[in-house]
């Protein structure tokens, strides 16, 4: 009987139980069967997801981060920032590693053994020095050499895409930007870096890849509450013509997350706003917000 199954082998009387350390199987419930011949099953009874979050460091990342820390039954949270320092500001657990991901190699470690990917770099313009705000007006940007929006936001995408279907990540959820479909947008020209469609270069990568993907374009940030506002799901840019086109950082993280659970928001590609507080209903069911999107890109 070389290829038992373990119905027959649970009713055969003979079969023997132990159990095997747990230390030797991290995450996993291992026990062995033994005469009238030796089989080893190990079957994994933890349910929890293993998640990364790349741009852990950074204002957004950081709260998916802390978020998913703290659904600890849920979640076993990863994170991966640029550099140390990074690393240390957002408590410098080893759950956090270090890498940058224009370099492909750098990101493996991170990426090995996760269930889904939370990208949420972007390149980060500058002000150049000497503006000075008193004097109000506009500062003018700049993008230092070798974090341009085509090294950062496309092949830095890219290569974390790669990288995730090499690993057999089941999911990647991408924050992306409203704006896309406007080549003249005003954020394409800051810098000189495009930033909008090398973004838009990666989404679409990501749509192509068959990997279950969710693309959340989000409005312009803003570093308030979440759940505390209706988010508004649209596509193509719409909700720029309208009064409602910001949303909490809070909330796009939470969205994120949100993701990892809904088959709704797999193969979905978004822009994402909210109502002013005060006006609307607080969304909880992410479920019909997810059903609202009907575009794969
Ligand atoms: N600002 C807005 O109003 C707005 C509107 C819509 C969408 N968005 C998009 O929403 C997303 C989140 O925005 P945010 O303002 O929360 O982000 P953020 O604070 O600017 O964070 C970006 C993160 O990317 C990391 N990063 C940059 N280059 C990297 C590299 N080569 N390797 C690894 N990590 C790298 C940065 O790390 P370091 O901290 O080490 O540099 C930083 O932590 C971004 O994609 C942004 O473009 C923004």
């Amino acid at each position: 009987m070389a290829n038992v199954s373990l119905t027959s082998a649970a009713t055969h009387k003979c079969w023997t139980f132990n159990p095997i350390s747990r230390a030797a199987f991290p995450n996993s419930f291992a026990f062995r069967f033994s005469q009238p011949r030796r089989a080893t099953i190990i079957m994994s009874t933890s349910s929890k997801t293993t998640v990364l979050v790349t741009g852990a460091g950074g204002r957004t990342g950081q709260i998916v981060y802390k978020k998913l820390k703290e659904r600890v039954d849920q979640y076993t949270a990863r994170g991966l920032v640029r550099t140390p320092e990074s690393k240390e500001s957002i408590g410098g657990e080893d759950d956090v590693y270090v890498g940058d991901v224009r370099d492909a190699d750098s990101i493996v470690p991170a990426i090995q053994g996760i269930d889904a990917l939370i990208i949420l770099t972007s390149a980060v313009p500058k002000i150049k020095p000497g503006f000075d705000f008193s004097q109000g007006g506009r500062p003018e940007f700049y993008f230092e050499e070798g974090t341009f929006p085509e090294q950062v936001d496309w092949i830095g995408q890219k290569n974390q895409i790669d990288a995730a279907i090499a690993a057999g990540v089941k999911q990647i959820v991408l924050v992306g930007s409203m704006g896309g479909t406007n080549l003249n947008h005003p954020l394409n020209s800051l810098g000189n870096g495009n930033i909008l469609v090398w973004k838009r270069k990666a989404e679409q990568y990501l749509a192509d890849s068959g990997i279950p993907y969710t693309i959340i374009r989000a409005g312009g940030l803003q570093d308030k509450d979440g759940g505390i506002r209706e988010l508004l799901v649209g596509k193509d840019d719409e909700l720029l013509e309208t009064e409602t086109k910001t949303i909490a950082r809070a909330d796009v993280a939470e969205t994120c997350i949100q993701a990892l659970s809904f088959e709704e928001a797999k193969f979905k590609a978004f822009d994402l706003a909210s109502k002013p507080e005060g006006s609307g209903t607080p969304t909880k069911d992410f479920k019909a917000l997810f059903s609202q999107a009907t575009s794969r890109f």
